[in-house]
């Protein structure tokens, strides 16, 4: 076991952490107040490879591992979740769906495009009826021989404005249940295609969420990926690797709220000393960095089984559970740390907070993550 970062990935990582200073820092504040997230910083990630971080160069990616990946999450998540989880929608959720078990002819006609950032993905799975039950697809693509009709309603899409290729899952034949779930390629301007209005969340207010609409949507056969009835396994492998992108997204999040309460605590006075002085303070600074830390071997844990080809279903389910509590937990600490300041916007934490809360909710709840791990302990 080696716990140092190599050269190249410290390289990686500084890259990340310029940008996110030079380029997300200005105007975070006002980008989650007006709920936008601008088509130039999209294309500025995609320019530095952070959009296709683990897709082959033959495909346009960057060809680097999953630890980049994370390490790439983390620092953009420290300034703003709302563009990481751009990046970890089209890497983990797309591009990583499209190379694992699209056709070649596929991954040339989509996933170059998505891999540096000439296209934006989504990923729909859920549903007004379906979200942690997922096998209850009420969505349907009905086979007509050289093409599907798709019908149905999917809620919650992350990029679902600014996407131009939808990955769909959609059922195709009840009576087989999880095994008559199809996943399909759709293309924005579809005929039938109707894109919904934005919703207005608690936090990663950047980030574009939508509900969509299919209506008799005619989806060229070529564009099912993977065998006939193979589109919930589809789901369920691509959502264990994003899995890890939302864990380092919690990480980045909690310290980036525990960097800027660190600094805080030492130039803040009261009762005649820094803050940090006062072992309330100083403890609760102690529990973030070392709960922060544990975390992140976890999530580190989960990339290396992904990138030495192990089984990484229950590792990303235990970096998800515990990084996703860290990092509320801790956000919420750091509001505490900064007293009255840290409750109105200019001092960031508040939004680290409201931030942090999908963490335990997308990609599987917390308790979802609970079911994958207990199933997997108590399985004789
Ligand atoms: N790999 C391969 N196959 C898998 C699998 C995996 N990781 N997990 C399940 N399967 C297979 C099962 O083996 C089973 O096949 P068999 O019948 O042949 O055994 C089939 O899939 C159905 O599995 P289950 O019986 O376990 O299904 P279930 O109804 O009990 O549900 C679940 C399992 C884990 C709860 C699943 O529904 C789940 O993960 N729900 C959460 C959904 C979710 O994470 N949504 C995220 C949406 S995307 C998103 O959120 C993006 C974003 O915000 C940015
Ligand atoms: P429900 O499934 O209704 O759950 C409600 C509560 O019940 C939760 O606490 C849940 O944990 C609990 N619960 C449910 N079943 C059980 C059980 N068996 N045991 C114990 N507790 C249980 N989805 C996509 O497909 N693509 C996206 O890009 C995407 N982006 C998202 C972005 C945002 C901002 C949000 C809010 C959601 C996004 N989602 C996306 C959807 C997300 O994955 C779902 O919200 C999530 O899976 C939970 O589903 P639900 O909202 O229907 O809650």
């Amino acid at each position: 076991m080696n716990f140092n970062l190599s050269e190249e990935h410290k390289m990686i990582r500084d890259a990340a952490r310029d940008f996110a200073q030079n380029e997300l820092l200005p105007g975070v504040i006002e980008r989650d107040e007006k709920q936008h997230f601008p088509d130039e910083l999209v294309k500025k990630m995609g320019d530095l490879g952070f959009l296709g971080i683990m897709v082959d160069p033959k495909y346009g990616g960057s060809g680097m591992d999953t630890i980049s990946y994370v390490l790439i999450m983390e620092e953009l998540s420290k300034i703003d979740a709302s563009a990481s989880v751009i990046v970890s929608v089209n890497n983990s959720l797309v591009c990583y769906g499209l190379e694992a078990y699209g056709t070649e002819e596929q991954k040339q006609k989509y996933l170059t495009k998505l891999a540096t950032g000439e296209f934006v993905g989504a990923f729909c799975l859920s549903e007004p009826e379906a979200g942690s039950d997922a096998t209850s697809q009420k969505t349907t693509a009905i086979d007509k021989g050289d093409h599907y009709i798709l019908n149905g309603t999917k809620n919650w899409i992350t990029n679902g404005g600014r996407a131009d290729v939808y990955l769909v899952i959609a059922q195709t034949d009840r009576d087989k249940g999880s095994h008559g779930i199809n996943v399909f390629i759709v293309e924005k301007g579809m005929e039938g295609f109707h894109i919904g209005p934005k919703e207005n969340k608690l936090g990663i207010r950047g980030s574009d969420t939508h509900t969509l609409q299919f209506n008799d949507v005619k989806v060229p056969k070529e564009n099912r990926i993977g065998d006939d009835g193979s589109g919930f396994r589809f789901a369920m492998k691509t959502l264990s690797g994003g899995r890890i992108g939302i864990a380092a997204q919690a990480i980045g999040i909690a310290s980036g709220a525990y960097e800027l309460a660190l600094k805080y605590s030492k130039e803040r006075k009261a009762f005649g000393t820094e803050i940090c002085n006062h072992q309330a303070i100083a403890f609760k600074l102690a529990d973030m960095y070392s709960d922060i830390e544990a975390a992140r071997y976890l999530v580190m844990r989960a990339a290396w089984d992904k990138d030495q080809g192990a089984n990484y279903d229950v590792s990303s389910a235990v970096a998800k559970l515990q990084a996703s509590k860290t990092a509320m937990q801790h956000t919420t600490e750091a509001v505490q740390i900064f007293g009255g300041n840290g409750f109105v916007k200019d001092y960031h934490v508040e939004r680290l907070m409201r931030d942090a809360k999908i963490t335990q909710i997308y990609e599987g709840t917390s308790e979802i993550q609970k079911i994958v791990i207990s199933r997997s302990i108590t399985k004789n």
